[in-house]
């Protein structure tokens, strides 16, 4: 059974940043459903470096859409997405020294609520901001196809290339 799952409740107002929390969120269930199946840890590690991977390209694309809307609260919304690659960074740090699965157990419990409770509260903070914005729809396309989308999609290249500057009109 799967361990999370969006819902309508949860659309933040631009398809490509939900789609980006649709492929975490599958990569969550993932990790969840290789571990019940008994997975080795260098399958169980894949995902979880995966899972690191696309949470980065999400937060970069997030970012940029946020600076792109003017969205006032961007700055500490930045440092909120710091603290948890911090955290999981951490955590495949200590997988990666010793394989011990009470790690990824106790690491998508954290997920799970850390996930819901910053896509409910954070993200959907940036909504009106972000709804029905032209400027929010272009920044999150130009910055590149994310794992929902048909184009091949390499989140780690793609998250190093710098989103071309667009300038947003000055709103009075
Ligand atoms: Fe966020
Ligand atoms: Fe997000």
């Amino acid at each position: 059974m799967a361990l999370c799952q969006w819902s309508e409740s949860m659309s933040v107002g631009e398809s490509r940043l939900d789609a980006d929390h649709k492929a975490i969120i599958r990569l969550i269930n993932q990790l969840h459903d290789n571990l019940e199946a008994g997975a080795d840890s260098a399958t169980l590690g894949e995902v979880f470096d995966s899972l690191i991977n696309y949470t980065r390209f999400h937060f970069k694309r997030e970012e940029k859409v946020m600076q792109a809307c003017r969205y006032p609260d961007a700055k500490a919304h930045e440092e909120e997405h710091a603290g948890f690659t911090r955290h999981i960074e951490e955590i495949r740090d200590r997988y990666a020294r010793n394989a011990d699965s009470a790690l990824i157990r106790g690491l998508l419990d954290y997920l799970k609520d850390w996930l819901s409770h910053h896509i409910l509260t954070q993200d959907m903070a940036y909504k009106p901001y972000v709804e029905h914005n032209w400027w929010a729809r272009e920044v999150s396309r130009v910055f590149g196809p994310g794992l929902a989308e048909e184009a091949p999609a390499d989140p780690a290249r793609n998250a190093s290339i710098p989103c071309p500057e667009i300038k947003p009109p000055l709103r009075n």
